[in-house]
Parts: C-alpha cells; structure tokens; sequence
C-alpha cells in the first residue's frame, strides 16, 4: 500500500544529519526538535498552540481529558473510523455516540447531528477520515448553538482544507497521528494535539508529562508519560518541509486513477465536497463485488485494505455504547463496499495505469458474465 523506502531514498541524507544531531546531542527527551516541531506544525495548520505527545491515540484519549471529557459524558462520533477514535473516548469512561455518515464524502452527516446531541453530549469528534476533511461549518453551527466544543480528529488529513483553511485551525482543537504511513509520518509512534486555546495546550501538556507543575516533582493531577519523542520530533521536522509537495504528488496519483477509472460500471470513486481540499491519505473506492475484487487483485501481486471492516458501534469493545446492526445504514454498507488501492507519493503512474487497468478489466468480467 505504501512504499516507506522509496520516500526515505529522496531525503536520506537530511534525515540521517537530523536523527544523528539527536544522538549527538544526546537530548533524547525534550530539547529543541520537539519545541520546535511543535511551532513548525502549529503555524502549518495556522493554528497558535501545539503539544507533542506519543502518538494519535494519546492526542485523542488526552484532549478529550484537558476538555474535561469524563464518566456520565457522551461525546458525538462517527463509526467509520480507525478504532483509536471511539478507544479514546471509552479510555475517559464516556459514551461514544454514533452518526452517521454522508454517503458522498464518508464523514459526519451534519444533517443527522442535533438527533443525536443530548444534555450530557458533552464534545462533537468529527473525522476527516481518508483525508478528507468533515462539513465543518454546520457541525460548527450546532457546536455554537449548543455550547460544545469541537474537536478534530486529523490522523489522517495533515494538509487538508476547506475554503483554503487547514484542517486543524477548523475546530477548537484538533489531533494528529504522526504513524509511519499518514500523510506526515514519523519513524516510529508520535502524535500531536494544536488548538488557539494557550489553555487547553497547558492542561494536555501537564496531563502528558505526569501531571507536573512548576517543579519536576510537582504531581498536581494524575497524568502519564506520553511525550513526543526527540528522534521522531527531528524527523518530523525534516519531512514536514515536503509534506506540501507530497500532497500534490498524492493529488496527482488520484487524477490519474479517476481518469482511468471514471465511468467504469459498478465503481464508486470518491469525490471531494465542493470547497474542500482532501489530503488523499486513501485513494477508497466503492464496489458491490468487493472481496472478489480484492482477492482478483492480490493474485495480480496488488496489494489493497479495507478501511474499514467493521463500523465502531459494532465492534466488541464498543458494546458499552449500546450499538446495533442496522443503526447506521451508510457506515454499515460503507463497511461492505470500500476497498483502498495503493497510494502514496512516489507510486509510480505506470502502477496507477496497471492497477486501475486490473480494476477495469475485473468490473468488465462481472459485467459481462452477469
Ligand atoms: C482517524 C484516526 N484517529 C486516530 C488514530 C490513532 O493514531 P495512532 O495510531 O498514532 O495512535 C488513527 C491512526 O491510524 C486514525 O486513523
């Protein structure tokens, strides 16, 4: 699905000088790469304040604390989504509340958002799954009229817009996850909180790093170890500087797959809403036959994934929200139908041609043998 040494062999030697200014250094907690990191992702988001953290999962389930996110809450998510986003909000001992998706773009339906707020929604989480960034203002709309924060979750959409607006200055606050194949991937786990709120940025520092105060052995409140780590920070900062014309050469890997692929019978395409900018962390199609196309294309040496097989409000550890089958009918046929081809910026466009040549010629087949 992506190939991580071909985007190390373009940029080898600035990664190297910067892992080994680390070790040299050897400031392998804190020093200047994290701080520095954090202001550089900050102002490439627009956004004032950042806070480096372990990794998107911790970004999400630590927010959602510094929010004050705790037992008798519920927060507002979708289901089509990495399992990491409905874990944070259960790892706070809140109730994920579930809606469901635009069929179009895949992300929050705003349209279906008053339903299911109630006295004790206490956050709205929208996705910017596949890279795509959520409708925002209207979700922003019902945020304001209803006194709820926002809070974004970005793990896949570093770069994104809406209206020429990055994704992570949209809502109040918003989380990154900086593993290894995103958009903006580290060499290990890492992730990233940016909010305007100087505040907020506080609380989730404090929570990271134990709790502290003032003083090393300050434990004002209780908290845990999920700093951003020194090596992955001095990564990060190498690669953020490409990760604008990354984007463009994953835009240009989609152009050619819609070209190849437009009017093919049975597909779905994806599609960005108008105003939008995704940042193509997936290139997800839609199609009836899924797993006998997945299958014809891993015997052609094509590798694919399903994101995702299975929506939150039906997974095992999600019980506790109260889910059923047939509660959200998009996400639950999004969940039958979708299948990610390979993307990513050095894919080559022969591959492009060649895959989606295999797709067609797959969709041909059922066509005429149906
Ligand atoms: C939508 C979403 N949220 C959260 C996460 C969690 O990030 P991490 O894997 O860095 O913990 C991911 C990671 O895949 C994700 O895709």
């Amino acid at each position: 699905m992506v190939d991580l040494r071909a985007q190390y062999a373009r940029i080898a030697p600035s990664i190297d000088a910067a892992i080994a200014s680390v070790i040299e250094s050897t400031r392998f907690i804190g020093g200047e790469h994290c701080g520095l990191f954090e202001a550089e992702f900050a102002a490439y988001c627009g956004v004032a304040h950042a806070c480096g953290v372990a990794n998107g999962t911790d970004a999400l389930t630590l927010a959602l604390r510094a929010y004050g996110v705790g037992p008798g809450d519920e927060v507002v998510t979708v289901a089509n989504t990495f399992v990491a986003t409905g874990e944070a909000i259960l790892l706070n001992r809140a109730r994920p509340v579930f809606v469901d998706v635009d069929p179009q773009t895949y992300t929050l339906d705003p349209a279906l958002l008053e339903r299911a707020l109630s006295p004790r929604t206490r956050l709205i989480l929208p996705v910017h799954v596949y890279g795509h960034p959520a409708d925002m203002e209207p979700i922003l709309d019902m945020a304001r009229r209803h006194g709820l924060p926002v809070l974004e979750d970005a793990a896949q959409a570093h770069g994104a817009e809406v209206a020429g607006r990055r994704v992570g200055s949209l809502g109040h606050a918003a989380c990154f996850s900086f593993y290894p194949g995103k958009n903006l991937g580290a060499y290990g786990d890492a992730g990233l909180v940016v909010s305007g709120d100087a505040d907020f940025i506080a609380r989730v520092r404090q929570l990271a790093n134990h709790g502290g105060g003032a003083d090393k052995y300050d434990n004002v409140v209780p908290g845990t170890n999920s700093r951003l780590d020194t090596l992955q920070a001095a990564v990060l900062r190498v690669k953020l500087r490409h990760l604008d014309e990354w984007n463009q050469e994953r835009r240009q890997r989609v152009e050619a797959y819609d070209e190849a692929l437009g009017g093919v019978p049975g597909l779905v395409t994806p599609r960005e809403r108008a105003g939008a900018r995704s940042a193509w962390l997936l290139y997800t199609l839609r199609v009836r036959d899924r797993d006998a196309l997945q299958t014809h294309l891993r015997a052609q040496g094509i590798a694919t994934a399903v994101h995702y097989p299975r929506p939150l409000h039906l997974q095992p550890a999600m019980a506790s929200a109260g889910g059923k089958a047939g509660d959200l009918p998009v996400s639950e046929q999004l969940c039958r139908e979708v299948l990610s081809l390979p993307l990513y910026p050095e894919l080559p466009l022969a591959a492009v041609a060649r895959i989606a040549g295999e797709v067609r010629s797959f969709r041909a087949a059922a066509v005429a043998g149906a």
